[in-house]
């Protein structure tokens, strides 16, 4: 008799230490569940299993896939999927399942927490005065820029970007968004415009290097660049280089090209703030992401179709 006779509950691998209640409540009443740590390998583990949670840290490609033979579906603890090669599933039957709405307001937010740190430079403002080089007020001191009345200009407007919107409406920027649909010549010309530009596209093939050398070339001198998105959308050198020229005002960034990776040269600038990816690290928003790439595995397993189906 094989494994699969042997056993009559599907095997779901869970790639990290998922929360506790996640799995007692929506995993271990139906299927037999293996928790790996975020460092042990996947492949041996995934012989067996019907159904893998995972963080977007761990790269599910073909390799992977082939040593899964039994898999059906992936639930990525993320929306972005570019970790996973859809297609490759896709070709295997295997589904995927991903997080979005829930990490919605936590990354707007953050994305808004860079802007206003980048604008009127708070980590330039705290380093003095936690190296003890305040030395009193000063008409001339750390000048910024107000929001108020600036062009943002949001690039992609799905969920997180939407939502960036209109939390910047409620500040008073003035709005405007470049979608997949707007035409080349539109997009440069308002990217020319803004004042503040900030990324919320997935990573793809189509989409790496949207704000690229040339691009960034045409910014304003007063622009601020905020991304909470994926790193290869810039191209982080030529962004280093308008920083380093103060050919721009600033950058905010959350998400790197190498990440974790970040270059020497960005982390010696003052005027970029950068964060180590905590676009969707609020206790909330972590715990409603593993409910929900669990309760997409479960409903694939229980051959139900999940809302949050990617492929
Ligand atoms: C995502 O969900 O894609 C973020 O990068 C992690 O929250």
């Amino acid at each position: 008799m094989n494994k699969r006779q042997e056993r009559d509950r599907p095997v779901v691998v869970v790639g990290y230490p998922i929360d506790e209640r996640v799995r007692r409540e929506v995993l271990e009443p139906d299927f037999d569940v293996r928790m790996l740590s975020e460092g042990d390998p996947l492949e041996p583990a995934l012989s067996d299993a019907d159904g893998l949670v995972t963080l977007l840290t761990r790269r599910i490609d073909a390799s992977v896939l082939d040593a899964a033979p039994r898999l059906r579906v992936v639930g990525n603890v993320a929306v972005g999927v570019d970790n996973i090669d859809l297609e490759a599933c896709k070709a295997r039957g295997v589904r995927v399942v991903n997080t979005p709405d829930v990490l919605t307001r936590a990354t707007a937010e953050l994305a808004l927490t860079l802007l206003l740190a980048a604008a009127r430079r708070v980590p330039e403002g705290e380093r003095m005065c936690r190296e003890g080089r305040f030395a009193g007020w000063r008409i001339d001191m750390l000048l910024g820029l107000e929001l108020q009345g600036r062009k943002a200009l949001i690039v992609g407007k799905g969920r997180i970007g939407a939502e960036l919107g209109r939390l910047l409406s409620a500040l008073g920027l003035e709005v405007g968004y470049v979608t997949r649909d707007t035409p080349k010549e539109t997009a440069d010309q308002l990217l020319s415009e803004a004042q503040v530009i900030s990324l919320h596209l997935p990573l793809r093939d189509d989409t790496r290097h949207w704000l690229n050398r040339e691009r960034i070339l045409w910014l304003r001198e007063d622009a601020i660049v905020i991304n909470t998105a994926r790193g290869p959308l810039i191209d982080e050198e030529a962004l280093i280089d308008a920083l380093e020229e103060r050919r721009i005002f600033a950058a905010g960034l959350d998400v790197y090209e190498r990440e974790p990776h970040i270059p020497e040269r960005l982390r010696r600038l003052d005027n970029v703030v950068l964060l180590p990816h905590l676009g969707s690290a609020t206790r909330k928003t972590r715990y409603e992401m593993a409910r929900l790439a669990a309760e997409g595995v479960a409903a694939v397993l229980r051959g139900e179709r999940p809302a949050n189906l990617v492929v």
